[in-house]
């Protein structure tokens, strides 16, 4: 058997997927979000420890107004109506990205980080304003200011993702075979599955394919 204590998720396809059911980008986010609430539910399922989701990046920002303003009150609203039950479930919340929203959004993510801090069923990882460049750049001033020595250890433990063990699984979503940004230094030896489906079609049967291919690959880790 593989270990499986992390898997990272890239939810592409919202955009495309509404426009084609219901002529809206935004409403592909609304129908995406009730895959993240599907998924979260198989994760737990299947006793995985880590779940990583990429929800905004970095380079989102050059999106329109109104659809940024869209996500993040889908966010909002989300933790408001179900952070209490989340905690209730021993999830926990961690942030990975700078939290530069409204003061009521970085407000709400603090206290959501805060009130699940010691819950141990599973971590969600939500990668916020994420980007790996400006992850990695920030680790190497952080290493340099400190007079620290350069190596994989210490870079490591400057990361945002500091604590948390490296993906073994990452899925792409949407038919887009790329890694936009996430994740470049965690990604090293992580097996990578690309998914034709967008992500509000994206489902528990097709993450559990995904799980049981992972446990026929032979991973080696440079070794023969
Ligand atoms: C990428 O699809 C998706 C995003 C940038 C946002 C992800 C957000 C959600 C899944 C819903 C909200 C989640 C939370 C946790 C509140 P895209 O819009 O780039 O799709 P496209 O490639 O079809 O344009």
């Amino acid at each position: 058997m593989n270990r499986l204590n992390h898997v990272a998720i890239i939810m592409d396809g919202n955009g495309r997927w509404g426009l084609k059911h219901k002529k809206s980008r935004n409403a592909g986010h609304k129908a995406g979000l009730k895959t993240v609430e599907k998924i979260i539910k198989t994760t737990i399922k299947n006793k995985i420890k880590y779940l990583t989701l990429y929800a905004f990046s970095t380079e989102n920002w050059k999106r329109p107004k109104k659809e940024i303003n869209f996500l993040f009150n889908l966010l909002e609203n989300f933790l408001t109506e179900r952070i209490d039950d989340l905690h209730k479930q021993n999830i926990k919340l961690k942030i990975i990205g700078e939290k530069i929203f409204s003061s009521k959004l970085n407000k709400l993510l603090r206290l959501s980080e805060k009130k699940t801090l010691n819950n141990k069923k599973l971590q969600i990882n939500l990668a916020l304003n994420y980007g790996s460049k400006t992850e990695l750049i920030s680790a190497f001033k952080k290493l340099q200011k400190n007079k620290v020595k350069i190596s994989e250890y210490n870079i490591k433990k400057y990361l945002l993702t500091n604590k948390i063990p490296d993906p073994d699984i990452l899925i792409r979503t949407g038919n887009t075979q790329r890694l936009s940004n996430f994740l470049l230094w965690q990604l090293a030896y992580t097996e990578i599955f690309f998914e034709k489906k967008l992500w509000p079609d994206f489902n528990e049967k097709d993450f559990g394919k995904i799980l049981n291919k992972y446990q026929k690959i032979r991973r080696n880790f440079g070794r023969v």
